[in-house]
This record gives structure tokens, C-alpha cells and sequence, in this order.
């Protein structure tokens, strides 16, 4: 068996499940993968506040750069959020040759090209699964099975929040501030859910998706944006009486035809889809995308796009795999491709 020892950065929503999956799942994995996944250091930003009763107290501390640099800590796993100083302390760990897992979307949607290169230049592995549609193992199929494809457009469902609310306010009649509150309960919601509900989040998704199939660099400030915030209660009745349901989509469509070659669109908007569209299905938390390529056509990936557990299962697949190619003396680099040239968007279809 293979001892990697992990330091986790955060302890919150997502953090304190990872941390409790991981306890969870140790033994089983220890028998499946032949790896020992000790949790040896947490960072948090109140060493004293009351934790799970399964985690040791011992293991935690406030200096989350200590963790980062601590001789005993081989993979780091960053689920403090935000850009600062998350984005300093993945650097640091990256130049000090541990591989790190993140699920940060605000970060890796703003700043992934350079932590990319950063961390093809360390020769390390940077996996951010968790950073897109949660639970929904995508991202490793786009670099790994799609890789040699010919990606055109990935499309659909990508915030679980603002799913969860449209589906509660269009079935159950609740209020906007009624829906997001249950979310925030549920572990759904970012720790600012303004995120959320102006779209931020999706747009942040969008630019990793777009990234990674179109292997172009697009960050979170390409992406056009409309959140939830404007739709009402009129909104709602006027769709169901028609036949639609709401949705939050997100679409990046890599352009092909003669007059704007490889130029890339990626927009968030509401929708109207017709009650029996495959995506008027999805509800709840749950997210789905569609990806659409020359070679494979269609493929549609579903499963649950935000929650604690959900996001921790995501997490844990990426830790195994940073250990297994920790002990293999290997990694997987995460291409940086050149800057997206985008195309003005009117709706995307
Ligand atoms: P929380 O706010 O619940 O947790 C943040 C954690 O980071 C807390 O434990 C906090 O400490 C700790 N922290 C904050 N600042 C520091 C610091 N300077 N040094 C050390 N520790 C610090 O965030 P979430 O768990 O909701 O989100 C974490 C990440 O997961 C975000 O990037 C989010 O986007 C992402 N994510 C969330 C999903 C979801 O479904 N909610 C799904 C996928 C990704 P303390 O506990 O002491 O306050
Ligand atoms: N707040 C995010 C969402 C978490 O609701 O989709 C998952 O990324």
C-alpha cells in the first residue's frame, strides 16, 4: 500500500464533506486502489470553531501556508474559494511540486491559463473536476476521451442553485428569496450566492468547459451574462401556460463556417424550453450538458451539479487520481491553448 498524505485548505460546506468522505472511503479504498489516503493537515481560517465530531482536532490550524508547505503533505487540496489567496497558495504548492485538486470555479475560470502553465511547468497535475457540474465526471472526459475530437459546442444546464430555485418557484409557486434560501440550506448556493443567481458561476463554468473542448484559452469575463434576477412571478405563469419551462443555460459554440473560422461564442441567458426538450427533465440541483462533436456527435452528461457530497465524490476521484500518478512518477498536463477569438452573441441556440 501507498501512503500519500493530504492537506486540505478549507473546511466548510464542501470542505467538511470531503474531509468526512474521505475518512468514509478510506479502508475501501485502501482494498480497490492498493492507496492510503491520510488526511494529515486542515487549514481553516478559525482554528477554534466546533468541527465534525469524525474529523481530529488536532489536524487543524490556521496557517493555510504551513499546510501548503508542509514537508508531511503531499497532495494539496484547495476548498477555501475565491480568488486570494486560494490562487497564491495552489501557486506556491504547484512551484513546490505537490499536486493539487481545487473545485474553484471563480478561480480556474479567471486565472486557469496561467495556473495551467504554471503547473506544466512544475510537471504536476492541477485537477479542478468539482469546478464544473459538481458530481459529473466531465472534465476528464473532455481531456482524456475527447481529446483527439473535433469539439463544436457545449450546451446546457450548468448551476445547480438556480436550477434548484427555478424548478421550486415554477412548480411550488415559492418566491424567489423563499427558493434561494432553501438552496443556501441545502449547501447548493456559492458562500455569496449572488454568484449564483446573476449567472457568475455559470459564466465561470462555461470558460473552463469552453477551455478545455475548444482547447482556447476563454476566461469568465468573456462569457455574455444574464442571471435570474429579473424573472418574476409573471415570467413563470406566462411560461407554464404556454407549454415552456425556465432554464438557465449556458452555450459556447465554436463557429466553423467560412466567414468567422474558430471563433467562439459563449453566453449565459434564461430560456424558454419546451416542456418535452431533454432538458425541460432536469430539476432540482441536478445540471446536464450536452456536448456535440464531429466524430462522436451528441453526448449528454447529467448528474448533480452542486452540494456538498455530490462535490466531494468529484474531489475524491480527482485526489485518487493525483495519487495514483504521484506514486507512477507521472502527470497529466492541462493544455493551454491560445486566446479564444470570440464572436458577439445574440442567444446561442
Ligand atoms: P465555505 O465558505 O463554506 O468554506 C470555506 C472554508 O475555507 C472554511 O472552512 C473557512 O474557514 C476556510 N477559509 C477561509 N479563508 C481561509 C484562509 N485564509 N485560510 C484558511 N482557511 C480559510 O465555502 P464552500 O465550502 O461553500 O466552497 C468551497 C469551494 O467549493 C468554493 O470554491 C466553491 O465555489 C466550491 N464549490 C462549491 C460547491 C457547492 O455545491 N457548494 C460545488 C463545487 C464547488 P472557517 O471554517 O474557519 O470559516
Ligand atoms: N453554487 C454552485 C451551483 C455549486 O449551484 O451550481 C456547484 O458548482
Amino acid at each position: 500500500v501507498d501512503h500519500i498524505r493530504i492537506g486540505l485548505l478549507g473546511c466548510g460546506t464542501v470542505g467538511e464533506a470531503f474531509a468526512e468522505l474521505l475518512v468514509e472511503r478510506r479502508a475501501a479504498i485502501e482494498d480497490a486502489a492498493g492507496i492510503s489516503l491520510d488526511l494529515v493537515r486542515i487549514a481553516v481560517r478559525d482554528p477554534d470553531k466546533p468541527r465534525s465530531p469524525r474529523l481530529d482536532p488536532e489536524l487543524f490550524t490556521g496557517d493555510a501556508l504551513e499546510v501548503v508547505k508542509a514537508q508531511d503533505v503531499d497532495i494539496v487540496v484547495e476548498l477555501i474559494g475565491g480568488t486570494t489567496p486560494a490562487g497564491e497558495l495552489i501557486t506556491t504548492a504547484l512551484n513546490a511540486g505537490k499536486p493539487v485538486v481545487t473545485a474553484n470555479k471563480q478561480l480556474i475560470g479567471s486565472a486557469g491559463p496561467e495556473l495551467f502553465a504554471v503547473a506544466d511547468r512544475a510537471g504536476v497535475d492541477l485537477f479542478f473536476e468539482a469546478a464544473a457540474v459538481a458530481a459529473v465526471p466531465i472534465l476528464r472526459p473532455i481531456r482524456e476521451s475527447l481529446l483527439g475530437e473535433d469539439v463544436t459546442r457545449v450546451a446546457g444546464i450548468v448551476n445547480g442553485t438556480t436550477n434548484y430555485m427555478l424548478t421550486r418557484m415554477m412548480s411550488d409557486g415559492l418566491s424567489f428569496d423563499e427558493a434561494l434560501a432553501n438552496a443556501q440550506e441545502l449547501g447548493l448556493a456559492e458562500p455569496d450566492a449572488t454568484a449564483d443567481v446573476q449567472g457568475d458561476d455559470a459564466a465561470s463554468k462555461l470558460a473552463i468547459l469552453a477551455s478545455l473542448a475548444f482547447n482556447q484559452s476563454v476566461v469568465a469575463d468573456d462569457v455574455t451574462r444574464e442571471g435570474i434576477v429579473g424573472l418574476d412571478t409573471e415570467d413563470f405563469r406566462l411560461a407554464a401556460q404556454f407549454g415552456f419551462d425556465i432554464k438557465l443555460l449556458a452555450v459556447a459554440e465554436r463557429f466553423t463556417d467560412d466567414a468567422g473560422g474558430g471563433e467562439i461564442g459563449v453566453q449565459v441567458f434564461p430560456a424558454l424550453i419546451e416542456r418535452d426538450h431533454p432538458l425541460a427533465s432536469v430539476r432540482d440541483s441536478f445540471n446536464a450538458v450536452f456536448i456535440t462533436t464531429s466524430a462522436a456527435g451528441e453526448l449528454m452528461f447529467y448528474g448533480r451539479g452542486a452540494g456538498p457530497r455530490p462535490s466531494a465524490s468529484s474531489i475524491l476521484g480527482d485526489v485518487l487520481a493525483a495519487a495514483d500518478h504521484l506514486r507512477r512518477g507521472t502527470h497529466r498536463r492541462v493544455p493551454v491553448g491560445p486566446r479564444a477569438v470570440l464572436r458577439s452573441t445574440q442567444e446561442l441556440t
